[in-house]
């Protein structure tokens, strides 16, 4: 168990890192003419090669602790409009990037919001219309987000038939007390079901998100809801720290702050979970997240591949991540670009037939080597710091380094056992945006 003092001194405002430069460092935004030569250029090799996101962002009801970009409605009808303006978003990219037509295409994801928001047949028209124009890789890999209490098997098989092999079930705790704070209500027994069926319908690897940290969690909660979990024996397990950011998501001021567990309690409840994931045969990927060693994601461990991206850890890297839908982020490597977050603007701008362009970055030669180093960083807990900004990291993590939270091997940082839960703190040694100046407001939610 790592030290309240250690806690006290590490648990700062710090980025996530799933990309880099982080969002609020986002300084010099591509047009969409410019978004469009960024997307030629990375797919001008012939063997470059794509993956698909596509956010769905309606779900029924609200759940409090939520910091996704969601629309809240019962009222189906919002799915029609939706899947049309996908479609003409996909198009306009289509028509104006050949290149999109013979690359290879790797991946898609469905997630959101909730993608099982969509009806079977809008969720088989939204992929199929992909499959057709594209050229599917001999072994695709399709994922898509599902929320237990609105799924059915139908819509499973759906996508099963079309594919999909990957799914990611949002679970985040067993605990009725909890979930009732969380509005959400999930039976254990849903939750199996999901589980059992998918399988049955031969999906191969099933995620877990998980979350510690929300209101009247306690250990001993913690440890019913990891058993629970270890029943199903997901073959992943998302383990989020609860990221408390009330100031862009209001309805996490529903449940009282007093409520919520910080600091060393926060931090016991991860430990007490991962203790138990280990002795059950699962690894310790990376920030927050646990594979079975006969997952793929831990094959891309051991094979120096694993990836990580705003969907976190992913088996490869592709040439370009294309994000369609509001709000939805696409990476060409050297540069990123986001789509409008509010669903009426970015049906608007769709419309008019222009791409839903709200901001991004055209990364730098000095971005895009800190972003490989925080890359190395995150994806397997050491990297080799080039030694003209050596001696200004070490520097940085000299209070790190003190406290045996990571080691130096000349110019090999490496971060120890002890170090992992900082993570986080670490990287911030290489994001030289942020050191170069603090942000002016609260953006990042805290290190632990
Ligand atoms: C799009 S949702 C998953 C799919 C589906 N909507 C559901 O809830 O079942 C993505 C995941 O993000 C995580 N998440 C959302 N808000 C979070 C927060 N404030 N802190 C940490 N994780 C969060 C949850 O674990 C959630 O399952
Ligand atoms: S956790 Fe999932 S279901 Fe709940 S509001 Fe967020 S996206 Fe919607």
């Amino acid at each position: 168990m790592i030290s309240a003092e250690l806690i006290k001194k590490y648990d700062v405002p710090v980025p996530r890192y799933t990309s880099y430069p982080t969002v609020p460092y986002w300084t010099d935004s591509p047009t969409s003419e410019e978004w469009i030569d960024h997307v030629q250029g990375c797919l001008a090799p012939s063997e470059s090669n794509i993956s698909i996101y596509v956010h769905v962002p309606f779900c029924e009801t609200l759940c409090t602790f939520c910091g996704c970009n969601t629309s809240i409605t019962k009222n189906h009808s919002v799915e029609d409009p939706y899947i049309e303006t996908l479609a003409k978003e996909f198009q306009m990219y289509y028509d104006s990037v050949p290149e999109l037509k013979n690359r290879e295409f790797k991946e898609l994801h469905l997630g959101g919001g909730s993608p099982t928001y969509l009806s079977e047949d809008h969720l088989h028209k939204v992929v199929y219309n992909l499959l057709t124009k594209l050229k599917v890789s001999d072994s695709p890999v399709f994922s898509i987000e599902v929320d237990p209490r609105r799924t059915r098997k139908e819509q499973l098989k759906v996508l099963s038939d079309l594919g999909f092999k990957r799914i990611s079930l949002g679970v985040q705790d067993f605990n009725e007390e909890v979930q009732k704070l969380i509005n959400r209500f999930q039976p254990y027994e849903k939750t199996k079901f999901v589980t059992e069926t998918a399988r049955e319908l031969g999906y191969n690897s099933v995620n877990f998100d998980l979350i510690y940290g929300l209101p009247r969690q306690t250990e001993s909660s913690m440890v019913n809801t990891i058993e629970k979990t270890l029943e199903l024996m997901p073959d992943r397990i998302a383990f989020y720290s609860y990221a408390h950011v009330p100031w862009i998501k209001p309805s996490q001021r529903l449940f009282t702050e007093k409520d919520l567990p910080l600091g060393p309690e926060k931090r016991k409840l991860y430990e007490v979970g991962r203790s138990l994931f280990e002795q059950s045969g699962y690894v310790e990927i990376g920030m927050d997240h646990f594979a079975l060693k006969t997952d793929n994601l831990w094959r891309a461990v051991l094979e120096s591949k694993l990836h990580r991206n705003f969907m976190g850890y992913t088996e490869n890297k592709t040439d370009l991540l294309l994000g369609l839908g509001v709000s939805s982020i696409s990476d060409s490597w050297d540069a990123f670009h986001q789509n409008e977050k509010i669903l009426k603007k970015y049906n608007k701008r769709i419309g008019e037939g222009k791409l839903p362009t709200l901001r991004g970055h055209k990364l730098t030669q000095e971005d895009i080597l800190y972003r490989k180093l925080i890359l190395k960083l995150s994806t397997s807990w050491e990297v080799e710091i080039p030694e003209n900004i050596f001696g200004s990291v070490r520097d940085f993590l000299i209070t790190m380094e003190e406290d045996y939270l990571i080691h130096w091997e000349n110019n090999h940082l490496k971060v120890t056992d002890k170090g992992r839960p900082f993570l986080r703190n670490v990287c911030m040694g290489l994001d030289f945006r942020l050191r170069a100046k603090s942000p002016e407001s609260s953006v990042f939610s805290q290190a632990i």
